[in-house]
């Protein structure tokens, strides 16, 4: 519980002096009833509006979505196109933690916290992103070790990447990769290997640093728990410089 002056001054809006008067003004609203008394205690679930506007913080949520193909990863379309965020039955305003094209499959985070989303996806803060790719063709031992030690794409020279070749199937001359990074740069797996000559047919996200996609079909979605979104947390931090 807090005073309503420090919640309101704490939102940004105002100064401690300023939020006052503006109770005492009858400005304010606690949970739609007008409060003109200083001091009054609120939580964080609590509404309070100032002139109407909602401005206290909503309560943290993070999502792990197994993202179908054709859903655009944003929170809104202007092409009409289904959206992650439409998939999750949420109120608050939560959006997701980095991108997967259209046609990609697999892990994503969704989140109403700007401070988790920015660590997660900073690549110096290095969560691992591991990817199913189904390429054309088969690596030769050294597009391996190029596409291990860095690429050239857009101009930037990759980090180092784990890639293992999983399957290889002669007669239809595809092979299954998995491949490990932990940059975003935008389609950066399908870029990687058209450097090295082959093109992504098919490509999955299965895990993000220690979260699987276990117990999720497609579209399927669970909240993360406590203990999960701390340890990501402390995986961001304690690798940060
Ligand atoms: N790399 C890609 O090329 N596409 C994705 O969706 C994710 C990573």
């Amino acid at each position: 519980m807090e005073r309503l002056q420090k919640v309101i001054a704490n939102s940004g809006i105002t100064s401690r002096r300023k939020a006052e008067e503006l109770i005492l003004n009858g400005k304010v609203r606690v949970n739609g009833v007008r409060v003109i008394t200083l001091g009054t205690q609120v939580s964080s679930s609590d509404k309070v509006e100032v002139d109407g506007v909602l401005i206290n913080k909503e309560d943290k949520v993070y999502y792990l979505l197994n993202k179908p193909r054709e859903v655009i990863t944003s929170v809104t379309d202007d092409k009409g196109r289904k959206t992650v965020v439409d998939i999750i039955k949420d109120d608050k305003r939560i959006y997701p933690v980095g991108r997967l094209d259209y046609d990609t499959t697999g892990a994503i985070i969704l989140t109403n916290d700007g401070e988790f989303a920015n660590l997660m996806m900073h690549p110096k803060n290095e969560i691992d992103k591991c990817y199913i790719a189904k390429i054309e063709g088969e690596l030769t031992p050294k597009e391996l070790m190029t596409l291990k030690t860095g690429v050239i794409i857009d101009k930037i020279k990759t980090k180092r990447a784990k890639v293992k070749i999983r399957k290889v199937d002669k007669k239809t001359n595809t092979s299954i990769i998995e491949i490990t990074i932990h940059e975003g740069k935008n389609h950066q797996v399908k870029k990687m290997f058209e450097s090295v000559g082959h093109t992504v047919l098919k490509l999955k996200r299965e895990r993000i640093a220690f979260l699987t996609l276990e117990g999720l079909k497609s579209g399927e979605y669970r909240k993360l728990n406590h203990k999960e979104v701390t340890t990501l947390y402390s995986l961001a931090i304690n690798k940060k410089v």
